[in-house]
């Protein structure tokens, strides 16, 4: 077989596609929160939620450019600053980078050096000066935690009368349902004056996506089409996002090319496969000493007993390999955070067991990843 792929970047995380399918009740939603815009009126803040993978990012920017072909055909003042918030922790790093996609090239402005309320004057004076409206989306803006400085002053910098000229609407994205609530509430106010939010995709909406990204992506006869159903419910059974079905695809692409098969069932296995090691080993290889080792030992106890493990057991485990690896144990009181700490990262599954008549609760525990696969991954890491 000479190729796989038609278009390999289909399946990739940046491509844009043409068309939205079955976001209908969303699309809708976002119309009606951007229409004061297309009257001529202020632009709404909007708050947009959703688990990952289910088509925040790629919607709006989808509902964007909707929105500035119709604009600059009626030639009317419309801009979009977009900022992913990822790798932000802080509102003045935000409105840092907000400047420096806002300044005349040249005229940007360092990282460290001014004040908050410098910059955010900087950043009002560049809005004013692009005019019109702007609509600025923070996207993934979870990043900045508590933080929300940014949030506070922007959506109400016209009626502080730091603005203008320009009409500002701010839209905020974010997968993290705890974020909304620690916002303070004058910022839940304005920011989240319309909310869109975007439930996780069923099999039936998944297998509607994949087939037309598989049919871009693949040659004709590369793939057996019941890999698409396929990978749709595994990934509506574990996720609902829309960015595990394509990366399952991608993946399945691969191991096709590198072994010239078609893509079929038995690939698609192959491929869930190779993306679970792919993805331990990745986070095993962050985790610290002492995790690694309490991860080690609660997954030779599930190997040896077949069955969930209590704490005082998988301690005991832990203790002999630490001895044995030359580190000094943790107390049991850390070890208990630090197999917590390992639950919450989803290394681990936990349950909680009440003790009866005394009260008190202790806990058992179990891998939820292969054993064999997380043993791998740690011994790849040549422990
Ligand atoms: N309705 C859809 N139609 C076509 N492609 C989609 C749809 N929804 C999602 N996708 C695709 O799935 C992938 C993930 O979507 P997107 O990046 O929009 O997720 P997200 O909700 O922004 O996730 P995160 O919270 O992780 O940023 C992208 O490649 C996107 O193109
Ligand atoms: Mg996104």
């Amino acid at each position: 077989m000479s190729s796989v792929y038609k278009n390999r970047s289909v399946l990739s995380e940046d491509y844009q596609p043409e068309a939205i399918l079955e976001r209908e009740d969303e699309k809708q939603a976002y119309g009606a929160a951007l229409s004061p815009i297309l009257n001529g009126g202020k632009p709404n803040n909007i708050f947009v939620y959703g688990n990952t993978g289910v088509g925040k990012t790629a919607v709006t920017r989808y509902m964007f450019r909707q929105l500035d072909d119709r604009l600059n055909d009626e030639d009317k003042d419309f801009t979009v600053v977009w900022q992913n918030c990822r790798n932000q922790t802080t509102s003045y790093q935000v409105a840092v980078s907000l400047v420096n996609e806002l300044a005349p090239r040249g005229e940007e402005i360092p990282e460290t050096g001014y004040a908050p309320p410098q910059v955010y004057n900087m950043l009002f004076d560049l809005l004013d000066d692009a005019g019109g409206t702007i609509l600025v989306v923070l996207d993934e803006v979870d990043a900045v935690g508590s933080d929300d400085d940014l949030l506070y002053e922007l959506p109400r910098a016209r009626a502080e009368g730091n603005l203008k000229d320009a009409h500002v609407g701010v839209v905020g994205i974010s997968n993290d349902y705890q974020f909304r609530g620690q916002l303070s509430p004058q910022v839940q106010d304005t920011l989240c004056e319309k909310e869109i939010t975007f439930p996780a995709y069923d099999a039936t909406e998944l297998q509607t996506i994949l087939t037309a990204r598989a049919k871009a992506a693949f040659d004709n006869d590369a793939y057996d089409e019941a890999i698409i159903p396929q990978a749709a419910a595994m990934a509506a059974k574990d996720s609902g996002s829309a960015r595990q079905g394509l990366d399952l695809l991608r993946e399945a692409g691969d191991l096709a090319a590198e072994e010239e098969r078609v893509i079929d069932e038995e690939t698609v296995r192959e491929a869930v496969d190779r993306l679970e090691r792919t993805n331990v080993r990745r986070s095993v290889q962050d985790l610290t000493n002492h995790a690694r080792l309490a991860l080690i030992s609660t997954t030779l106890k599930t190997v040896e007993e077949k069955e969930r493990s209590r704490t005082k057991n998988i301690y005991e485990k832990y203790a002999v390999l630490a001895e044995e690896n030359g580190d000094d144990p943790l107390g049991y009181r850390s070890f208990q955070n630090r197999l917590n700490d390992l639950s919450m990262m989803g290394f681990l599954d936990r349950s909680t067991v009440n003790k009866g008549e005394r009260g008190g609760k202790s806990y058992t525990y179990s891998v939820t990843n292969d054993p064999d696969v997380i043993l791998d991954a740690v011994s790849e890491l040549n422990y």
